[in-house]
Formats: structure tokens, sequence, C-alpha cells
């Protein structure tokens, strides 16, 4: 691998363990910060193999395994018990933790909704949004400022509007409350979480069923208003195209609670994932100057609208670029994790039935064997005329037919987004702490540094 340039950006990155952790240190990282769970062999392996909990825990690299089971015998491989835990409260029995013939018939469904013939309808709010948001950071330039919660707010204003139509004043400030509730008491895993089946509660279990009654009945009270709005004969959101989407093989719509229990899968799948794309992009770029005075040319070349925004996407490739790389070094998705069904071989590797198995894209792209520079901030490596990045190396998004349905739609908010703030503010980390990712849900930052802003 070469060398790296002394000019290239290091950004930091939490301690590599210098031995395999014991089980009790384990359990711990998994709860605190999955990242520093793993050791350098993670990051040199095809594989890695440990008995956690009586049970087979692979850890994939290998792009052949990794193919197999996302690819070519998905079937053979389900969400896993800490998983479907986790995500049930928040997103009842929508696409993502939906399984067989039901999952094949609500993805039907959704597709065409963030298929890219419908992105204009839905990047004209990223735009408006975006532009308040700039006016009022414009009003806080060369003071310190949050920028992980401006993206925050940033983000669900995006989704509040690209869902309902809806600003997020009114029912903003709650949604917060109760995702920052949830992120607090029941998102972190504990052993029962991982050993017992999901059909046998664990106490936690019965405060996440009691939160799960709280949030469906937030998200049914904004479907509620949104319903009142007069109707349009086009499609204003992603809330009129989810209710107008049929199955095309049945004719079959959604009912008002698989309605609802889609439209809260897409808060929890879409907001704070591209609310951390942008935190870590801003954070990467105020360590690059060189590089955010590149995506400041580019996005002052190009005039930004509602009605244009995907049209002059194909124009911010330097951008893109950026969203790309910050997406390798902090993916927001740090692992995808599965539970096999039955027995396997994937990539000449058997796979016991009852095995949980792990494709972490925190591993997979900082992996020595696959990428020159692993942890070096380097957004060229994305661009349009750089080799082709090696198969099944770079996955923020899954891969195969439960890749993230949302992927278009986040990579359009992002880049449009970042463009936008790129464009106008010049941006600098004022903080002396070193950021680290802790990767509980999301890859989060360890706490919310201090920029500023200055305007170009
Ligand atoms: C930067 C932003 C995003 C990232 C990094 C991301 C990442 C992912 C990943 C890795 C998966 C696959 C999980 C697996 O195979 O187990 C996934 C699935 C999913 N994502 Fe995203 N996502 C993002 C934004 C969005 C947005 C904006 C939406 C919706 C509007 C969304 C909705 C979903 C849904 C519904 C699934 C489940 C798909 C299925 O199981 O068929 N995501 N996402």
């Amino acid at each position: 691998m070469d060398a790296v340039h002394p000019n290239v950006f290091i950004p930091p990155r939490p301690p590599i363990p210098a031995r395999q952790l014991p089980f009790h240190q384990f359990l711990r990282a998994i709860r605190t910060n999955a990242l520093t769970m793993w050791t350098e062999t993670a990051y040199q392996e095809d594989v890695l193999v440990r008995r956690f909990l009586g049970r087979s825990q692979m850890l994939l690299n290998a792009p052949e395994a990794i193919h197999r089971v996302l690819v070519e015998n998905p079937s053979n491989y389900r969400r896993s018990p800490a998983s479907i835990r986790i995500l049930r409260p928040i997103t009842g029995n929508g696409l993502l933790l939906s399984e067989g013939e039901d999952w094949r018939l609500q993805r039907r469904t959704i597709a065409p909704s963030l298929a890219p013939r419908t992105l204009p309808v839905l990047a004209r709010h990223i735009v408006t949004s975006t532009h308040e948001a700039i006016a009022a950071l414009g009003a806080q330039t060369n003071q310190q400022i949050n920028l992980l919660a401006a993206m925050q707010n940033l983000a669900l204003d995006i989704a509040g509007r690209s869902m309902f139509s809806l600003e997020t004043r009114q029912y903003g400030p709650a949604m917060r409350a109760l995702l920052t509730e949830y992120a607090l008491n029941y998102s972190r895993p504990h052993m029962l979480d991982m050993v017992l089946p999901p059909s046998i509660p664990t106490l936690r279990d019965l405060g996440r069923r009691r939160f799960q009654r709280r949030w469906m009945a937030f998200v049914s009270e904004i479907m509620q208003a949104r319903l009142a709005a007069p109707a349009t004969d086009m499609p204003r959101d992603l809330f009129d195209l989810l209710r107008a989407a049929r199955d095309p093989e049945s004719g079959q719509g959604f009912s008002h609670d698989q309605l609802r229990d889609q439209i809260a899968t897409m808060i929890l799948a879409g907001h704070e994932t591209t609310a951390v794309t942008l935190f870590w992009s801003l954070l990467l770029l105020s360590g690059a100057p060189d590089e955010q005075r590149r995506v400041a040319e580019e996005a002052r070349s190009v005039e930004i609208t509602p009605d244009n925004a995907m049209t002059v996407m194909p124009r911010l490739v330097r951008t893109r670029a950026v969203i790309s790389e910050a997406m390798r070094l902090y993916p927001p998705a740090f692992a995808i994790a599965r539970e096999a069904i039955g027995p396997d071989r994937a990539g000449g590797i058997d796979i016991p039935p009852r095995s949980v198995l792990l494709i972490a894209p925190w591993v997979l792209h900082r992996h020595q064997r696959l990428w020159r520079d692993p942890d070096a901030f380097d957004p060229s490596r994305f661009l349009p005329d750089a080799p082709p990045v090696p198969r099944f190396a770079y996955l923020p998004f899954g891969a195969g037919p439960r890749v993230c349905v949302g992927a278009q739609f986040a990579l359009a908010e992002a880049t449009l987004v970042l463009a936008m703030l790129i464009r106008d503010f010049d941006v600098a980390l004022d903080d002396p702490r070193p950021v680290m990712p802790v990767a509980i849900v999301t890859t989060q930052p360890n706490h919310p540094p201090t920029f500023r802003l200055q305007s170009r």
C-alpha cells in the first residue's frame, strides 16, 4: 500500500484493542461503542470467528462471503434477535423488519415511491428546508455553533416536509424528545436481548412496548393532521406517494396501520443517518481546507432551486465524492447483522445454523487489503475518473434485495445540503477536544463539537 501523502488529513478514530477483548469487555463494547470491539486482525483478515453466548459470531470481509449472504442466498438469513428487539418499537411491522412474502409485498409497494422518477417531488422539500436553515445559520456567523444539532434539526425538518409537507415547528421538538428518550433507554443491546428469541420478552422489552404505543400514537396524530389538508391532483410528498402505492401484482394498498408503520420506519431509518452523514462531512471538510475550497467552487458554479435540484445533481461530483468518502470513514450504519436460519457455505466458510453474521461497513471501509491509505480522508477515490472501488468493499447502504430503499433520496439530500452550506459558509472546527466516533444505533460523535461559520 502507498505511503500517506503529508498533506492528507487523517481524522481521529478510536484506539484498536491489542488483543481479543474478554467476554465482559466485548459485551460492554457492544453496548457502549461497537467500534471498539474489533482488533487489528479484523482489518486484515477475510473472516473472524468467535464463540459468543453459545453461538458462532462471524465477521465477514471476503467479497464472495458477503455476496452469498446478502445477494445470492438472502432467504437463509434473517434479522438478529437484538436488531428485532431494538428496532421493532420504532418501526412496528414496517419494511425494515418484515421477512419473507410480507417483506416482498411491502418492498414492491414502496420502492416506486422512492425511485429516481419521484425524487424531484421530494428534492424540492430538501432545497426549501435548507434555504431556511441557511438563513438561520447566517445569523450565527462568527459565533460558536453546534453543527450536530443543526444537522439533526435540518434532517428532521426535511423528513417532516418530504413525508408530510408539514413544517416541523409543530411536531419536531416532540419527535426529537421521543427519539432521544428511546435512544437513551432502549436502543443499547443487553445480554438477554441477544440470547433470548424475540418471542420471549425481557423486562426491557416491556418498556419498549409501552414506548411503541406512545410513539405510534404520535405518528398517527401527525397522519391525521396531514389527512386534514386539502387533496391535490399531483403528489406533494412521500405520504401522498405511499397512500397511492399499490402492489403491482395484487393491486393492494396499505391500511392505516401499515401506512403508519412505514412512515415510522422511514422517520427512523431516514433522518438520523442523513444527519450524521452531513455532520461527518462538515467535520472532515473543516480538517481539509483545500478540499472545502474545491467543494465551494463547484457549489458556486450551479444554482440550486427547488425546481432544478435533481437536474443539477450530476454536476455536484466533488460534493458527492465528499459525501461518499464521509460515509466510508464514518458509515452511519456501521454493521449489518444477520442470523443464519439453516446451514450454508459462504465464500468457502461453513456457516452453522443460528450463527450471527456481521458485515460491518466500519471494518470493511477501513480494511487494509481493500483500500489504499484506509484511514485518510481522500474524496478523490470517488471521483468519476478514479479506479472502481473493489467489489463489496463499500456498503454504506447494504447490498442485495434488502439494500436501503431510501439510498437515492439520502444521497440527493446529503449532496444538495452540503453543496448549499459550503457555497455560503466557510466551516471551521472551534473545539480543542478530539471528536471520536461512537456507534450505538448510528455512528455518532462522542460529543457535539463547536464550529465557527464565516460567510463566503
Ligand atoms: C445516509 C443515509 C442512510 C444510510 C447510510 C442508510 C443505510 C441503510 C442500510 C445499510 C440498510 C440495509 C440494512 C440491512 O440490510 O440490514 C438500509 C435499509 C433501509 N433503509 Fe436506509 N439508509 C439511509 C437513509 C434512508 C432513508 C432516507 C430512508 C427512507 C426514506 C431509508 C429507509 C430504509 C428502509 C425502509 C430500509 C429497509 C429496507 C428493506 O429491508 O427492504 N434509509 N438503510
